[in-house]
C-alpha cells in the first residue's frame, strides 16, 4: 500500500511559521510511530500571485484534487489588500474550497482545562465546553450571482447575493446529523428566517432531513439570538450547523470561549469518495496574523489540532489524533503558553517553535 499523501500550503504571514510546528508532528509520526506521509509543499495565496501572478495555480489546484489532504496555514496580508478581487490571496483558498466541493467546514470549539481562566467569559461558562460547529461552506452568498459593483445611476452599487438551493441544504444538514449521532445527539440550525427566504427553506429542509435522523434533538435559533446565546450560555449546544456567513462568524466568537483564535481548528469535507473517505482539507480558523507575523509568536495550537483532525477523518488514525489532542492538553496543564493565551500579568510567553517542540515532547513521553 501506498503511504498517506499531504499536501501542504502554508500560504502566508503566520501561515509557515505554524506550519513548521506542524511538520515536527509529521516527522514524529515517521520516526516513532512508522506512519511516513508523502508531504509535497506548494503556494497559496499572496506568496503564489508573487511567484505566479495567481493566488492558485492551476498545477497547484490539481495537486490538491489528487493528494489524500490538504493541509492549508493560512493566506492574506496588508500587501495584497489592493490588489484587483480576482487575485486577492483569499481567492486561492475559496478556490480550493469550490472545486473540491468541500461543503462541510467541521470547527470545533474546545475550552481545555487549563484555559478556562483566559476566557474573556467567566470560567464556569466556559470550563468544560466542547461544541461542534459545521459551516456550509461552498455557497451562500460567498458564491452566489450576481455579485459585482455595478454603475447605478449616478453611483455605484456592490452586490452579492445569498443562494442556497435545497440539496445543498440537505447535504451539509446530513453531515451535522451524522455528527450529532456520534456526539450528544443533539443539533441547533440558525438562520435568519425570519428576514430571509433562504433561511425559510433553510429550516425547512434541515427539519425534513431531521425525520431520518429521529433519535437527534433538533432545534432552531435565529443567527443573531445563536451568536448571544453562544456567549451567555455556551455549554447549551452540542453541534450547530449553520449557512456559510453566519459560520465565520460564528466561529470567530466559538474561538474566543476558548481562549484564543489560535486554538481553533477546522476540517472542509467533501462527500465520501469511493474509498470511502473525503476530500478533505485541513486549516486553523485563524487568518495571517499580519500584527505578528515574523515575530515567532504565532500560536502553532490551531494548525496542530488541524492535522489531528485530519488522522481522524483523512486517515482513519483516531487513536493518534487522541495522541496529539492529550499532548496539547499536556503542555497547556504544564503551564505553556503562546503570547496569545497571557494576560497582562506575569509569565514569560513560549515561542511558537518551543511550543512545537513541548509537543513533540509530549508526543515522546506518550509512547
Ligand atoms: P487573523 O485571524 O489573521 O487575526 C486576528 C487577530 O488574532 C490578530 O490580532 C492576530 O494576531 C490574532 N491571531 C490569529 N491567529 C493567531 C495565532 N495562531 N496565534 C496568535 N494570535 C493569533 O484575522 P485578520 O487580522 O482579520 O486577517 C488578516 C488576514 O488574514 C486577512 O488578509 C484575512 O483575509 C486573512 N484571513 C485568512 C484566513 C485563512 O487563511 N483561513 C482566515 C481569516 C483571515
Ligand atoms: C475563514 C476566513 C475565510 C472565510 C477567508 C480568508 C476567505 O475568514 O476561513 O474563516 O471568510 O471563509
Ligand atoms: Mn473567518
Amino acid at each position: 500500500m501506498s503511504n498517506p499523501s499531504l499536501l501542504i500550503l502554508p500560504g502566508d504571514g503566520i501561515g509557515p511559521e505554524v506550519m513548521a510546528e506542524v511538520r515536527k508532528i509529521i516527522d514524529w509520526f515517521g520516526a516513532r510511530r512508522g506512519v511516513t506521509f508523502d508531504v509535497s509543499e506548494d503556494l497559496v495565496g499572496g506568496c503564489a500571485y508573487d511567484a505566479h501572478g495567481t493566488p492558485l495555480a492551476d498545477a497547484t489546484m490539481a495537486k490538491a484534487q489528487e493528494v489524500d489532504a490538504v493541509l492549508l496555514g493560512a493566506v492574506g496580508g496588508p500587501k495584497y489588500d489592493n490588489l484587483d478581487f480576482s487575485l486577492k490571496p483569499e481567492r486561492g483558498l475559496l478556490r480550493l474550497r469550490k472545486e473540491m466541493d468541500l461543503y462541510a467546514n467541521l470547527r470545533p470549539a474546545q475550552c481545555f482545562d487549563a484555559l478556562a481562566d483566559f476566557s474573556s467569559l467567566k470560567k464556569d461558562v466556559v470550563a468544560g465546553l466542547d461544541i461542534m460547529i459545521v459551516r456550509e461552506l461552498t455557497s451562500g452568498v460567498y458564491f452566489g450571482e450576481p455579485r459585482g459593483i455595478f454603475e447605478e445611476g449616478n453611483e455605484r452599487v456592490g452586490i452579492n447575493t445569498q443562494r442556497y438551493t435545497e440539496s445543498e441544504i440537505d447535504r451539509v444538514a446530513r453531515s451535522a446529523f451524522e455528527l450529532a449521532m456520534r456526539r450528544n445527539k443533539k443539533l441547533c440550525s440558525m438562520e435568519k428566517a425570519n428576514v430571509m427566504e433562504s433561511g425559510v427553506l433553510w429550516r425547512e429542509v434541515v427539519t425534513e432531513v431531521g425525520k431520518d435522523y429521529p433519535e437527534v434533538e433538533l432545534s432552531h435559533m435565529y443567527a443573531d439570538a445563536g451568536a448571544m446565546q453562544l456567549t451567555r450560555w455556551p455549554k447549551q449546544f452540542d453541534v450547530i450547523v449553520t449557512d456559510n456567513l453566519f459560520g465565520d462568524l460564528l466561529s470567530d466568537l466559538a474561538a474566543m470561549l476558548t481562549g484564543s483564535l489560535g486554538m481553533l481548528p477546522s476540517a472542509s469535507l467533501g462527500a465520501p469518495m469511493e474509498n470511502g473517505r473525503p476530500k478533505a482539507l485541513y486549516e486553523p480558523v485563524h487568518g495571517s496574523a499580519p500584527d505578528i507575523a515574523g515575530q515567532g509568536k504565532a500560536n502553532p495550537i490551531a494548525c496542530i489540532l488541524s492535522f489531528a483532525m485530519a488522522l481522524r477523518y483523512s486517515f482513519d488514525m483516531g487513536d493518534d489524533a487522541t495522541r496529539v489532542e492529550q499532548a496539547v492538553e499536556k503542555v497547556l496543564a504544564d503551564g505553556l503558553r503562546t503570547a496569545d493565551l497571557l494576560g497582562e500579568e506575569g509569565r514569560a510567553p513560549v515561542s511558537t517553535s518551543e511550543m512545537g517542540d513541548a509537543i513533540v515532547a509530549a508526543l515522546d513521553a506518550s509512547l
